[in-house]
């Protein structure tokens, strides 16, 4: 099992179209058991999907000492994926964790759900606060989407040092360039520049389209460019997660190989400083393991 957050401490960049089309992608595309856990209270994940309003304020409680998350999670109309939905009682779910006082409650609920799912994929709210430190200590890949702008490059890095300070560490990132615009110059150079090599999402109106829908991309629009853009995103985490697990990289469904080592995953420490890999026998935990 491994756990994918989508994350950024901005808002509107595209976490939450990228976190369902990726879950997708999981599901229908690479037959994994995949859950997509919505952690943010706007409910944006569920809404993509089609799903009903869920009123009951309920998302936060499963956090608690006895919280059950299986009882909130339910299937979707796609074979393979079920959702594990939000509601506004997630608004307070950085209080939750901080009066739980366990730093890693979420790593603990993603581990008590690996014997069902091969994939958990966290949409996550754009903060930076006792959340986002529980879903860095959750999760093995941690996707940034970047719009390309010289501030969410700053952001990105900020929010990179501050993990690190914090943690000495912080799972690989894999930045992607989102809603990418090669009519523009900046774009442009940026993509050229700093985001070299980093995994791009076209800024497309089959994507906006799907939020009208409430389809996946891949579903409406498969062979559009943003969904092969995407598909090159999936491909290269699950290249990614193959080399974390020690297991051949997946290679069903890798359009690039060379995405195996992805160039613009960022690593910390660096792969070169790194201690030898600890034996530990959770399977979750020997993902994370330097
Ligand atoms: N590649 C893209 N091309 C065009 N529009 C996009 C693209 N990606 C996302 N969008 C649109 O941008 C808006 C914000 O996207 P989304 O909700 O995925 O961002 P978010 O980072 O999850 O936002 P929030 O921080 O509010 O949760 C939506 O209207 C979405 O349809
Ligand atoms: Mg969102």
């Amino acid at each position: 099992m491994a756990v994918i957050a989508v994350y950024s401490v901005k808002g509107g960049v595209g976490k939450t179209t990228i976190a369902v089309d990726l879950a997708w992608r999981a599901a229908l595309v690479s037959n994994h058991r995949t859950l997509l856990w919505d952690l943010d209270p706007l409910g944006g994940a569920g809404f993509l999907l089609g799903q009903p309003e869920r009123r009951a304020e309920r998302a936060a409680s499963i956090f608690q000492r006895d919280g059950r998350p299986r009882d909130l999670i339910a299937p979707t109309q796609y074979a393979g994926l079920s959702l594990l939905q939000a509601d506004p009682s997630l608004r307070s779910l950085a209080l939750t964790f901080a009066r739980l006082g366990q730093r890693r409650r979420l790593a603990a609920l993603t581990m008590q759900l690996s014997a069902e799912y091969d994939r958990i994929v966290l949409d996550c709210p754009p903060v930076l606060n006792e959340v986002s430190e529980q879903v860095i200590g959750a999760a093995d890949l941690v996707i940034v989407p970047l719009p390309p702008s010289p501030l969410s490059f700053r952001a990105l890095e900020l929010v990179r040092s501050e993990i690190a300070r914090q943690h000495g560490r912080h799972p690989p990132i894999l930045p992607v360039l989102s809603m990418y615009d090669g009519r523009r110059t900046i774009h442009r150079e940026l993509r050229a520049g700093q985001a070299a090599g980093w995994p791009i999402v076209p800024a497309s109106s089959d994507v906006e389209r799907t939020a009208v829908l409430r389809r996946p991309l891949g579903e409406v629009s498969p062979t559009c460019s943003a969904a092969r853009a995407l598909q090159g995103v999936w491909d290269a985490v699950e290249a990614k997660l193959g080399t974390l697990n020690g297991a051949p990289a997946p290679c069903s469904n890798i359009q690039h190989p060379a995405a195996i080592q992805h160039p613009a995953v960022i690593e910390h420490p660096p792969l070169a400083q790194r201690v030898p890999a600890r034996v530990v026998s959770a399977p979750a935990l020997e993902l994370r393991v330097a």
